[in-house]
């Protein structure tokens, strides 16, 4: 391996969110931290040099992309993604939750439905509640061990909540699936058949474990393409969420306009410079370490998968097909809510996201983030077994 994922970098007092805020949202001083979906690694050098380089020449007035900067962005999708997109296709928004809550505020009305699969990534929920529109849920099946769509009730909660507006989480987070080219279609054509225009959040597309492959929701076919707002990020890939960069698609050009006309009503117009040099460096030669780091990734899974098999044998692991967010059932545990929290937070000492706050039914199960140093990942393993040994 020529990067360093090992070494642990002190990231408390830069203002982490995953480190420096534990007292404040009422958890000890000490705890580890594997909640928010962020990594502790540092990004590749080409980022650091190229953020350097903008640093030190010191002027950070108002700044725009050339067509360099499609370019680059279109050629990480194409050779990863086989997915094709043109440069009047792209808007850059400050990040994937806020394109997602301009989405749900230029398709549907108040009061009109919106449908997502839980559990799924919690601010999706948020998004839809706060923006006073009706949660449509179509529940995950967890089954043997995996999660499934209920196709039958997908297309039922669209017509009996009148959907507008589907949020896909693809690769899913949190119980990391990367649905398959089917199970995309037969979501698409449900989607098609009644109108319901598809937010594809693809944040996590360029994590997917070995034996694998992501695919593209829009690339599937022209009609999914015309019906669909890809949003996608380097922010997870190359650990720079801080940066705020996101980069979104549209081919419909009246959907676009509309997207736009939103993101317009906010008055936001550039982006912050650092993040769209980020971005560029990060596309342009971040491959490597990449390659390097989902090969760590993987090596962490597997350790993980050891631990709980010898150690922690009342877990079970949802093996995930992608993201570093890892799924865990602790339901045989017969838990309460409070018993969990008291388990995990004050006798463990770690800070995971309980389930139930990706929905009702994935309660009994905690997300954990495995992109750490293995030791870290070891220390906060051999606390949950202390804890869960002690009950
Ligand atoms: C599925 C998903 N979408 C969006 C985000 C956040 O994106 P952003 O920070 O660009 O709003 C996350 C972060 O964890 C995520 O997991």
């Amino acid at each position: 391996m020529s990067y360093d994922f090992d070494t642990i970098i002190d990231r408390r007092n830069t203002n982490s969110l995953k480190y420096d805020f534990a007292v404040e949202r009422g958890k000890p001083e000490d705890i580890i931290p594997l909640w928010v979906a962020d990594m502790d690694f540092q990004a590749p050098q080409e980022v650091l040099d190229a953020l350097q380089l903008s640093v030190a020449h010191g002027i950070f007035g108002y700044s725009e992309v050339k067509q360099d900067y499609f370019t680059i962005v279109h050629d990480w999708f194409y050779n990863h993604h086989r997915w094709d997109t043109k440069e009047e296709w792209l808007i850059k928004t400050p990040g994937v939750v806020f394109a997602i809550a301009l989405a749900i505020k230029a398709f549907s009305k108040e009061g009109e439905g919106v449908m997502i699969q839980q559990p799924v990534y919690y601010p999706f929920e948020e998004t839809i509640v706060l923006n006073n529109r009706k949660l449509i849920v179509n529940y995950l099946v967890y089954h043997n061990g995996k999660y499934q769509i209920d196709f039958e009730d997908f297309e039922n909660q669209i017509i009996a909540g009148q959907v507008k507006l589907f949020v896909l989480c693809n690769p899913q987070n949190p119980v990391g699936r990367v649905w398959t080219v089917d199970e995309l279609t037969q979501m698409g054509d449900i989607c098609l058949k009644h109108n319901v225009i598809v937010v594809s959040d693809e944040i996590h597309c360029d994590f997917t474990f070995p034996g694998f492959t992501h695919t593209v929701f829009a690339g599937i076919s022209e009609a999914f393409a015309e019906n669909t707002i890809t949003c996608t990020s380097p922010s997870k890939t190359f650990n720079m969420a801080g940066l705020q960069i996101s980069n979104i698609f549209i081919k419909n050009e009246k959907i676009r306009r509309s997207f736009i006309g939103e993101l317009d009503k906010c008055g936001y117009s550039q982006l912050n410079t650092l993040g769209l040099v980020g971005c560029k460096a990060a596309y342009q030669y971040g491959e490597p370490w990449l390659k390097e780091l989902k090969a760590y990734l993987n090596d962490n899974l597997s350790f993980l998968r050891e631990f709980i098999k010898n150690e922690l044998p009342q877990i079970k692991l949802i093996e995930p097909e992608g993201t570093y967010l890892i799924w865990l059932d602790f339901s045989s545990l017969h838990l309460t809510i409070g018993e969990m929290r008291n388990l995990i937070v004050k006798k463990a000492k770690l800070w995971l996201d309980a389930g139930q706050i990706f929905g009702k039914n994935g309660a009994g199960f905690e997300r954990i983030n495995i992109a750490c140093p293995r030791d870290t990942l070891k220390k906060a393993l051999e606390q949950l077994a202390k804890a869960v040994k002690e009950l």
